[in-house]
Parts: structure tokens; C-alpha cells; sequence
């Protein structure tokens, strides 16, 4: 496993060390932490020299000037000790969206667009779709459906006002604040009565990692814990939106949620006791049952 504990020491900084140069030995040193060494290293000078990465190759002689160096140290430092590069650039791409990304949200991950295309694919039929995302963290779910569809209303909620914070942000920086409801609220503590089996669908990808998994004191400690850990092996949430779920939407109507590479059958048989039909896994890219759905009656 990559992490810091197996990392190699920054290199020393000269007067006159070139873009290229700067490259090369922050490779080298980002090799035992990171995936993709030579991408971070671009990623993070980029950033402090406020440029893109063309601007790296297109000019790889010149010399970084003092701030520049102490930026790219400081960003190595952090990264050498497995801080992500996207809490380090501030933003992560998600779908066809640039989202605003700060320590209290979770980054989200492409496995995650499995889940929006398979939402955006179940109310292709619907005109006007109301959808209701659980766990919304940085918005990305939310966002993304609004996105491509310019006719759906929905609620976003997340326990965590720090974290709402951020995806009010994102829904105004993509010009989707005027159709997106953003709620404080601990699962359906918060929504409404009078929301009852009103949702054409329900999304969410809640914490799903077991409180003992040792990924979560390694390379994923820097994300919040909330946003990761479920009590009773990572099921505890998942339990409480498959079971809920079912009195909030309409008819006839798909809750969808992203769990992880073992729950596919745990989630399957949650979905079986509460009465949905329809009911079926997807794998992601990796060949991995990531989302599991069911229909209401
Ligand atoms: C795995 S993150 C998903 C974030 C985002 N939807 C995504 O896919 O990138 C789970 C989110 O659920 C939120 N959450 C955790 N417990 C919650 C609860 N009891 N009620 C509502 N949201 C909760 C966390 O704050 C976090 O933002």
C-alpha cells in the first residue's frame, strides 16, 4: 500500500531551479505515496505558479522564483504526508463540473458518476422530476443531475452545515442554485411530512466504511471521518435510507445508492425486506458492485 510511511524526503531547493528540474525530483520523491507521481507534481506547480499544466511543458527552463519554490515545498510537504492534491488545488472535477473542495467534503470520486448515470438513465421518462439527494457533501450528485437536466427540482441535504456551506457554493459557481434546495438534516429528520411519497427519485452516497478499516487511518485520513465510517461494518446508514426511503417516494419510483465492493448482496437483501421490487447491482469501471436500486411499489 502507497502512504506516507514509505515516503522519500523532499528535495533541497535551489536559486535556480527550472520548472523541469522542480518536476523531476518532486516525480521522484511523490513515488512511493502517490498513483500518479508525475500528474501531482504537475498539478501542484501549476497551482503555484498560477499557470496550467501546457504552461510546464511550453516553458520547462525557466527558473521558479523564491515563492514559487516555497509554494511547491510547502504543497510536497502536505502531499509527501498523503494529503490529497484536490484539497491542495481547492476544486476536483466531477461529471462535466470544476467543484469547490475544502477539508469538510468528502472529494468525489468518478466511481460516483456510475450512480448519476444510472439516476439520470430512470427518470429519462419523467418530465419535471423531483429528486432528493442524501448525503450531498460537496453537491456533486446534485449538480451533476441538474446539469443535464434543466426541467428537475431537488433537495440536497447533508447533517453538516460546514458541508452545505460548500455546496451552496459549488450550486452557485455552476449556476444550478436556482433549482436545488439545500437542507440541514440528519437522514429525514428535516424533510418534511408533507414531502411524503413525493421524490420521483432518491439518491445518495452515504458513509459506507467500517469504523475498523485500517484505510481509514491511512492514505483516506485526511477526509472527514463522517463522510466515511458507518457503524455495524460500514451498513448502519444505508440500513436508514433503504428502510426510509420507501415512505418518500412516489410510486413506481427508484431509490439509488453507491456502497462499497462487499455490500452489493447486504444492501440487495435490505432492499427485499422493505418491500421494493426491481431490484439490481451495477459494477463500475473496475468491474466492482458499486451501486445497488430498487423500485418502489
Ligand atoms: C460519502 S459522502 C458523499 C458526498 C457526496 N454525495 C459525494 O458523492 O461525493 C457522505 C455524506 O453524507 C453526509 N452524512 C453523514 N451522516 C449523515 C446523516 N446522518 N445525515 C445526513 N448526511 C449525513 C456526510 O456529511 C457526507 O457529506
Amino acid at each position: 500500500m502507497k502512504g506516507a510511511a514509505n515516503s522519500k524526503p523532499i528535495p533541497p531547493f535551489f536559486d535556480k531551479f527550472s520548472i523541469k528540474e522542480a518536476l523531476a525530483e518532486a516525480r521522484i520523491s511523490l513515488e512511493n505515496i502517490s498513483d500518479s507521481p508525475a500528474l501531482d507534481a504537475e498539478l501542484l506547480l501549476a497551482n503555484c505558479l498560477k499557470k496550467n499544466q501546457t504552461y510546464l511543458h511550453t516553458w520547462p527552463e525557466i527558473i521558479l522564483n523564491t515563492a514559487q519554490q516555497e509554494c511547491f515545498k510547502k504543497h510536497l510537504e502536505k502531499r509527501l504526508n498523503d494529503y490529497p492534491v484536490a484539497y491542495l488545488l481547492g476544486e476536483q472535477a466531477f461529471w462535466t463540473l470544476d467543484l469547490i473542495v475544502t477539508p469538510d467534503v468528502l472529494i468525489p470520486r468518478p466511481e460516483t458518476e456510475l450512480l448519476v448515470e444510472t439516476a439520470l438513465n430512470k427518470i429519462s421518462h419523467i418530465k419535471q422530476p423531483r429528486i432528493l439527494d442524501l448525503g450531498t457533501g460537496s453537491g456533486a450528485i446534485a449538480l451533476a443531475i441538474a446539469s443535464e437536466r434543466p426541467d428537475a427540482l431537488l433537495i440536497a441535504c447533508d447533517s453538516s452545515n460546514a458541508v452545505l456551506k460548500v455546496a451552496r457554493q459549488n450550486a452557485i459557481r455552476n449556476k444550478l442554485d436556482n433549482r436545488i434546495e439545500f437542507i440541514q438534516s440528519n437522514w429525514f429528520a428535516n424533510i418534511q411530512a408533507d414531502q411524503q411519497q413525493s421524490f420521483d427519485l432518491i439518491v445518495s452516497n452515504p458513509p459506507y466504511i467500517s469504523p475498523d478499516d485500517p484505510h481509514l487511518s491511512q492514505t483516506i485520513r485526511h477526509e472527514p471521518r463522517t463522510a466515511l465510517a458507518a457503524e455495524n461494518n460500514g451498513m448502519a446508514d444505508i440500513e436508514i435510507i433503504i428502510k426510509n426511503s420507501i415512505t418518500y417516494l412516489k410510486p413506481k419510483s427508484y431509490l439509488i445508492i453507491e456502497h462499497g465492493y462487499d455490500q452489493a448482496k447486504l444492501s440487495q437483501q435490505l432492499f427485499l425486506q422493505n418491500n421494493y421490487i426491481n431490484i439490481e447491482s451495477y459494477k463500475d469501471l473496475n468491474k466492482i458492485q458499486r451501486i445497488t436500486l430498487g423500485c418502489s411499489l
